[in-house]
């Protein structure tokens, strides 16, 4: 299994770091069989699986089955989970929510934004995290690209400096101008992870949904589908009804 300094190595050898959000077992052991570099248990459950309109409102108890479930079926990933919205607001509150997410499988936390106290709280117990900034969904009020102007820029690169000093596994880069992608990428030392970032992050990270194409809904402007799961899913469903109704006729 891939590690921290694995990813470190990645990014000075110029090797592109993949990772995917998967929440089961199944899409897990299909990751895992496709080599993917990392397994996020990404807060997007909140919408991809339990339908709802924001990533707030996952439960810990919620990210914890997900991470169990994407452990069993992903045993030799690295698996990142999120630290769903409220978890991480004091450091001791962090300490424990994050040891859970350890429990249920995780290698590492992703937290979004800077709560520094806690990041450094859970670095002084070893705990590894993964960053998450630009737009950060948990708190954004709408899902416009962020840092467009100097100071939100400057205030992106200055919170990626603090939290390289923490030696993060990786920071994800959500939803900000290429060029900040990129300059964020060469001001630190650990891995940008970038969706929606532009092409010169250390590696790219899409929402599962999106790369299988399993709704019906428009994709956002920096995803990409490389399969119509919907299409074939409904197909099949519609194959199989015929089936049952054909069936009921002999
Ligand atoms: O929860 C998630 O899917 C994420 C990605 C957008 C990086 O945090």
């Amino acid at each position: 299994m891939l590690g921290k300094n694995d990813f470190y190595s990645m990014k000075k050898n110029g090797e592109a770091i993949s990772m995917v959000t998967v929440y089961d077992s199944a899409f897990a052991r299909m990751a895992e069989a496709a080599k993917i570099d990392m397994l996020l248990v990404g807060d997007s459950a909140a919408n991809t699986m339990l339908g709802m309109d924001r990533t707030a409102g996952i439960s810990m108890e919620a990210m914890c089955l997900f991470t169990s479930a994407v452990k069993r079926g992903a045993p030799n990933s690295y698996i990142v989970s999120d630290m769903p919205y409220g978890s991480d607001t004091e450091p001791e509150l962090a300490l424990q929510n994050a040891t859970k997410l350890l429990e249920a499988g995780a290698h590492a936390v992703k937290i979004e934004g800077l709560p520094l106290k806690s990041l450094e709280a859970l670095r002084e117990k070893k705990i590894e995290i993964v960053g998450h900034l630009g737009l950060l969904p948990q708190t954004a009020k709408n899902f416009k690209q962020v840092g467009k102007n100097e100071e939100e820029a400057e205030k992106i690169i200055e919170q990626a400096k603090i939290l390289d000093s923490l030696e993060p596994c990786a920071v994800v880069l959500e939803h900000i101008p290429d060029m900040l992608g990129e300059k964020v990428s060469r001001a630190i030392n650990a891995p940008t992870i970038g969706i929606g970032a532009g092409q010169q992050t250390d590696g790219q990270v899409l929402v599962m949904h999106d790369i299988l194409l399993m709704h019906p809904f428009k994709l956002p402007p920096f995803a990409k589908n490389f399969a119509n799961f919907w299409e074939a899913g409904v197909n099949a469903f519609c194959d199989y009804k015929n089936w049952v109704c054909k069936k009921k006729l002999f």
